[in-house]
Order: structure tokens, then sequence, then C-alpha cells
């Protein structure tokens, strides 16, 4: 008897299910989330582009937030496409041996989970719901509308927050799963399958989510893309985007 055929009859068969869909849920997904935000663009457009013309004046994130958004951004840019090279199509394709692919994927796997690591730290107390976030979301923070709509929100609005806590969720998810993946040798079969089913879909779900997100911190609002270059935004921008968090920290601060 094989090791597979000694498996959990529902390990084996999400299994399956897994191995058969994988490559068409992850185009699915990825595919369907491009053209969601290249119709939204077309169809809805930017929110107040004029705020993107202002001049940024007002510091936004800080050194550190940069820092660590920077290397998650870029780290898990890395893991997707190693990540996908794996699941889909042979690195060699990428330019890569399979070793050196490998390699690559574990050493930003770390500086993803560090990078993650400080981020949920740093933004917790930001991404805590307040009752005014119900505001946001009964309109969808305006993106549904060409009016101008500018639902309250406190230094995130509650769309951001959602982000927090689905990439918060999603970044555990593929974190605790590669670490199984990383050490076979001392976990059981059933234990690999089930890390290897939950890493590819929260991997797949999370990248989807971060091409909305990065969608949304630039195209669709113009003048947000500098918070995680230079920090800054401009005045007007704050009043509009965030005018809970422009009364209560930054009115009060000057
Ligand atoms: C791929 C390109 C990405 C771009 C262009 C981007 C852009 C941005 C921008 C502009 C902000 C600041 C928004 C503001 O000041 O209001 C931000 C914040 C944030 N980013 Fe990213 N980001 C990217 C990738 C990621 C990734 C991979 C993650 C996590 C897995 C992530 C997690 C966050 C979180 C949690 C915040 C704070 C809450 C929020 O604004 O939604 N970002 N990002």
């Amino acid at each position: 008897m094989t090791a597979y055929a000694t498996l959990n009859p529902l390990a084996a068969n999400i299994n399956n299910l897994y191995l058969d869909y994988i490559g068409i849920i992850i185009l699915l997904a990825t595919i369907g989330v491009l053209i969601g935000t290249i119709g939204h663009y077309l169809i809805i457009g930017p929110n107040a582009k004029r705020l993107g013309k202002l001049k940024p004046e007002i510091l936004r994130l800080n050194v550190l937030e940069r820092f660590t958004h920077f290397v998650r951004m870029t780290s898990f840019i890395i893991l997707a496409i190693t990540g996908i090279a794996f699941a889909i199509f042979n690195v060699k394709n990428i330019g890569l041996t399979y070793d050196s692919a490998y390699k690559i994927h574990i050493v930003f796997a770390i500086l993803f989970a560090l990078s993650s690591l400080v981020s949920i730290v740093i933004w917790l107390k930001d991404s805590i719901f307040k009752t005014y976030d119900w505001e946001w979301f009964k309109v969808m923070g305006g993106y549904l509308t060409r009016k101008e709509i500018h639902p309250p929100s406190g230094r995130f609005n509650a769309g951001q927050k959602a982000f927090y806590w689905y990439s918060t969720l999603l970044s555990v998810l593929v974190i605790g799963s590669g670490y199984l993946l990383a050490y076979p040798e001392k976990f059981n079969l059933e234990s690999l399958v089930w890390a290897t089913v939950i890493h590819g879909i929260s991997a797949i779900t999370l990248m989807a989510g971060v091409i909305a997100h990065a969608y949304l911190g630039s195209f669709a609002n113009p003048g947000t893309i500098g918070t995680i270059i230079h920090g800054k935004v401009a005045k007007e921008w704050a009043k509009n985007h965030h005018p809970q968090w422009y009364q209560e920290e930054i009115e009060q601060s000057r």
C-alpha cells in the first residue's frame, strides 16, 4: 500500500480536488480581480482626481511603516512569481533551476513573515473597527458611484481595516502552512496534504486581495501612492478621505 492510500479519505479527496482545479482557480481569481479593477477604473473612474494634484505635506506613514510595507510588498511579489511557477508552470520558464527557485522562495518567505509580523503589530490599533465605520460600509466607501462621497473614516477607512484583517489571517495561514512544507520530515503525510491545500488556497486568495488593494492604493485614489514612498499626503486629501483622522490627530497636533 502506498503512503497516499493510507490517507484519511477526506484529506485525499480535498487534495485531489485541489490538484485538479488549482491552476484554473489561480487564473480565474487573478484575472477576475484584474478585470474588476480595470472595469472599475473605466466605468466609475478614480475617486477625487483633483486631490492627486495637490502638494503632499502631512506625514501619513512613518519610516518604520514604509520600510516594513516595502519589504512585505516586494517579498510578496517575489513569492507570488516563484509560487505560481512551482504550481502551474515550470520554474525554468522564469530562468531558474528548481533549487534556486526554492531557495529564493524560502529567503523571501522569511522576510515576508518578519515584515508581516511587524506590520500586523504596528497597524493593529488603527484597524480596530469603530461605530462610524458602518456608514462607510453602507455606501461601500463611495466606490460604486461616480459621485464624490467621503464617508466617515479614521486613519484607516473601513475597507482598509477589512483588508488589514483579511491580509493578517491569510498571511498567518500561508506562513504557518509554508513552515510545515519547508520541514516535511517533521510532519506526517496527512498534515502535509492539508498544509499543501491551505498554502495554495490562502496564497491565491491573498494575491487576489492584494491586486484589489494595490489598485485602491494607486489608480483608484490619486494622491495615495506617495504614502508608501515619501510618506506624505496633501491636507485636502486627509480632510476628504480620512476626516476623523484629520480632526482627531492632525489638527490637534498642530
Ligand atoms: C503590490 C503592491 C502594493 C501596493 C501598490 C500597495 C499600496 C499601499 C498603499 C498606498 C498603502 C497606504 C494607504 C494609505 O495610506 O491610506 C498601503 C497600506 C497597506 N498595505 Fe499595501 N500595497 C501593496 C502590497 C501589499 C501587500 C502584499 C500587503 C500584505 C500582504 C499589503 C498590506 C497593506 C496593509 C495592511 C496596509 C494598511 C491598510 C490599508 O491601507 O489597506 N500591501 N498599501
